[in-house]
């Protein structure tokens, strides 16, 4: 894994606490913290707490106590800001947006602030009023405008007793962005991707529905892969248990028949399309609007087919000829590569991932997969076992590679 360097600001907030959650977090994802704590964070909380979260000592006061500490520390905000990838401030507190976004540099944290020359990622906290307050949102529109990541407040119950936006975005939101700042690529700026994950949910009465063990991993990681290269992504997905990630569009679905259509509108816009869903293939045409008795030993189900989304999908990009790559998954339980093929002619698509779901510990659920990629030009190129996420970036870069193949031949 990649490993970066990031000061972690902590402002003087109730939310201080989590703070020490966010700098556990960090190091999962490769990046390092250093702390940084105002006068006002540390009537929060102690420098201790973080010092023996980090190893590392924190940094508290722009100048040290004795003579020698106070020359070292007069250009250690210099040397901090040079030595590390990202300034994450948690929580920003008004008065921290204030100074930011005026270069009043009154402290160590705020003197770093106007020495740091790369990437700047700000979590405020506070009361909803403040937030809300012209004063504050100008300060934080000036913030934008330079270029630096300012999350929205969460909402919710706030310390004062009131209720609103005003919480500090959760630890794992706030890692899981200043990650996507210092990872992000650009080979698919100016894409649009749309990408369906999940399972679908067929409807037999109002109380029970035909579904598969889809868990939305393998689709939710090609959607945050693409927007990480800089792609607007559209993520039309199935009922699933996680969190989408951040800077995707999220279209929720349940039938396959709504998520045929969330498709169908989309595609004018999109430029690559990713069907890694697992969509029911059969459903109930009338379901019944009272809950079914159990008055039967046996009961027999008329089932339908579902409308083939990839099919229509296909017909409708060889009829706008709009260069559109469309790429299918299969999941195969055997034959698995020859089905793929059958599928990638059949269904038209460019690509078929062909996923070999009877695998121990791969395809449906799992965190890893292993794929065989099967593409129109004739390739056949196997992606060893990996996370789902790595796997992902390893089908957008033979996408992009596939899609020159395709079209700078015609
Ligand atoms: O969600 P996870 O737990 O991470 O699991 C990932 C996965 C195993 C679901 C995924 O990797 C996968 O293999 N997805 C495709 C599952 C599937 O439905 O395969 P299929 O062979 O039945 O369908 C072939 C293709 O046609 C798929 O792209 C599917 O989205 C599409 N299809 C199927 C039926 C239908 N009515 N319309 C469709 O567009």
């Amino acid at each position: 894994m990649a490993t970066w360097r990031a000061v972690v600001g902590v402002g003087g907030g109730i939310a201080a606490y989590k703070a020490a959650e966010l700098v556990r977090e960090l190091p999962r994802r490769g990046i390092q913290p250093q702390v940084v704590m105002t006068a006002a964070a540390q009537e929060f909380v102690r420098p201790l707490t973080f010092a023996a979260l980090t190893g590392r000592k924190v940094i508290t006061s722009l100048f040290g106590a004795s003579p020698e500490e106070v020359l070292a520390s007069s250009v250690e905000h210099i040397g901090v800001a040079r030595e590390h990838d990202l300034l994450i401030v948690a929580p920003a507190t008004a008065d921290l947006l204030a100074k930011f976004a005026h270069g009043v540099a009154d402290d160590f944290l705020t003197t770093l602030y106007l020495a740091f020359d790369r990437q700047v990622l700000i979590a405020p906290s506070m009361n909803t009023v403040m937030w809300q307050h012209p004063a504050t949102q100008a300060n934080v529109e000036a913030l934008r405008a330079r270029g630096h990541a300012v999350m929205e407040p969460e909402e919710g119950d706030l310390a004062c007793g009131e209720t609103g936006a005003g919480r500090l975005p959760e630890p794992a939101r706030i890692s899981e962005e200043a990650h996507y700042l210092l990872a992000r690529r650009h080979d698919l700026d100016g894409e649009t991707v749309l990408v369906t994950a999940g399972p679908t949910r067929e409807p037999l009465d109002p109380v029970r529905f035909l579904s598969n063990r889809s868990s939305g991993k393998m689709g939710y990681a090609l959607a945050e892969a693409a927007a990480w290269r800089g792609a607007r992504v559209i993520l039309v997905s199935g009922p699933v248990e996680l969190e989408p990630p951040l800077h995707v569009e999220l279209v929720r679905v349940e039938t396959a028949r709504e998520m045929r259509d969330a498709v169908l509108a989309r595609l004018p816009e999109t430029t690559v399309i990713i069907k890694s869903a697992a969509v029911a293939d059969y459903h109930v045409t009338n379901v019944p609007s009272q809950k079914l008795k159990k008055t039967a030993t046996r009961l027999s189900l008329e089932l339908d087919p579902t409308p083939d989304i990839l099919a229509e999908a296909a017909a409708e990009i060889e009829r706008a000829a709009r260069g559109q790559l469309l790429i299918g998954f299969a999941a195969e339980t055997d034959n698995v590569v020859s089905e793929a093929k059958r599928k990638l002619k059949a269904k038209r698509c460019h690509m078929v991932v062909a996923n070999n779901v009877a695998a121990e510990g791969l395809g449906f659920e799992s965190d890893d997969n292993e794929v065989t990629l099967v593409t129109q030009t004739g390739d056949v190129i196997e992606l060893p076992r990996a996370r789902k996420r790595e796997i992902a970036d390893r089908i957008l870069d033979e996408a992009l590679k596939l899609r020159l193949a395709l079209y700078s031949r015609s």
